[in-house]
């Protein structure tokens, strides 16, 4: 007898986004580099995937403080004093070690306060719907990260008003706030970098939309926390000077290579944030080894020694564009460690990752849906601790592959960015 369950799983296959994956699946077993597992980490930015060693161009640790020992230490040494995890929703009781993680956050970035949530998503799907109410409208870029477009669902859900606005796009946004008065406030969500093209946005024009419509801005600067800004605080106060109006979102799973996402805000909205943000209430927060980590972490970005990280992120980052450039590629970003390189359709695309990663190199081959339809990319993320022979390494596999697949040029850009 057909159980429901047979009768789901074969409707999920058949449909949609499965339909779509199983065709690529079957059309490229191999190629689509999908859902792999890595066998063994190191030395350095080495990794071994299906058996075979390849240099990993695809982590988000930006600054390698994933192989940096005080990191490591002092995850053991919040295992040794915390054990394991928390025990009970932050809505009851936190571990010291929260505190402190959240002081110091709220220090280095200069908000007065943060807050911690188990991951950017969960701070995204907890903090949009939580201040907003039926009285309200959210304004969202149309290429916002994902999770911040589920936040505005669930909003909705609770009968906030939405809509798109072009993306990065601040006539657009003043266009869609005016069409939607009234309302009590607005909230606006972007991204402080876009995260498949590393592309930045105007934050100082669209803040200015936002003040002059009496909406409140919030932006997931998730891939500019570690990497952008002085001691790596985000591109935030640098493009708008101050926090005022704004909500400002960040990674601590990326650049920090611990786990988690924040919030910084003034201390009486933290206080609300606490109150309101469902995914803080009703979750688990992160464990408390992470929590020393992320304090060992923010040490190493207010030291001396963050020059001298950020100084290798940006020779490496420099030397990858310059070459790709060079070589004639379509490239996109370049100001964050997030490179992505045109290549064009999805079959294309696939290829040409399979073809970098036979050579040795890991990068991401990004399709549609996660970008527009014909703008598929290989997104290469540069790490610090990459050595210049690996990113010369990559340079040369890239140059192999403009005589076997064909790639978007430099003009295809403006079309993308
Ligand atoms: C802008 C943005 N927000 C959220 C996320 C998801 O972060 P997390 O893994 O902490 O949920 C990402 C991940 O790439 C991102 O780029």
């Amino acid at each position: 007898m057909a159980l429901p369950i047979n009768e789901l799983t074969a409707t999920l296959r058949r449909t949609g986004i499965g339909r779509y994956m199983e065709h690529f699946e079957a059309l490229f077993p191999v190629e689509h580099l999908k859902d792999l597992v890595v066998d063994e980490i190191g030395p350095g930015r080495e990794v071994v995937i299906d058996g075979q060693r390849v240099v990993n161009f695809g982590s988000d640790s930006f600054l390698g403080l994933d192989r940096d020992p005080r990191v490591q230490e002092a995850i053991r040494h919040g295992v040794d004093t915390w054990g394991t995890h928390n025990g009970a929703s932050r809505a009851f009781v936190s571990v010291q070690a929260n505190i402190e993680a959240e002081e110091k956050i709220a220090d280095w970035l200069g908000t007065e306060a943060a807050l911690i949530y188990p991951s950017v998503t969960l701070a995204n799907l907890g903090a949009i719907p939580g201040v907003v109410g039926k009285a309200d409208f959210i304004a969202v870029d149309e290429y916002a990260h994902n999770s911040i477009h589920d936040g505005v669902r669930l909003a909705k859900g609770g009968g906030v008003r939405s809509a798109t606005f072009s993306h990065s796009d601040p006539a657009d946004l003043a266009r869609v706030l005016h069409a939607n008065r009234p309302y009590r406030y607005a909230l606006v969500g972007v991204d402080g970098v876009y995260s498949m093209s590393g592309v930045l946005p105007p934050l100082a024009d669209l803040a200015a939309v936002c003040r002059a419509n009496n909406a409140v801005f919030y932006v997931d600067d998730a891939h500019g926390t570690g990497v952008l800004g002085p001691h790596g605080i985000g591109t935030v106060r640098d493009a708008l000077g101050s926090y005022d109006n704004t909500l400002v979102v960040g990674s601590l799973s990326k650049a920090f290579s611990c786990l988690g996402g924040f919030i910084g805000c003034p201390a009486e909205l933290q206080k609300q944030l606490k109150i309101h943000s469902n995914t803080y209430i009703f979750g688990g927060p992160v464990p408390p080894p992470y929590l020393e980590a992320i304090c060992t972490v923010i040490d190493i970005l207010q030291s001396g020694e963050y020059d001298r990280l950020i100084a290798r992120l940006r020779r490496n980052l420099r030397q990858f564009v310059d070459g790709a450039v060079q070589l004639g590629l379509a490239v996109l970003g370049g100001l964050t460690p997030i490179t992505s390189v045109l290549v064009g359709d999805e079959a294309s695309t696939l290829k040409a990752g399979k073809f970098i990663f036979d050579r040795g190199y890991y990068v991401q081959s990004v399709i549609f849906p996660a970008v527009p339809y014909h703008a598929g990319m290989l997104r290469v993320q540069i790490n610090s601790n990459h050595t210049t022979e690996q990113v010369n390494g990559l340079l040369d596999a890239f140059a192999e592959l403009r005589g076997d697949v064909p790639l978007a040029g430099p003009d295809a850009l403006r079309m993308s960015a």
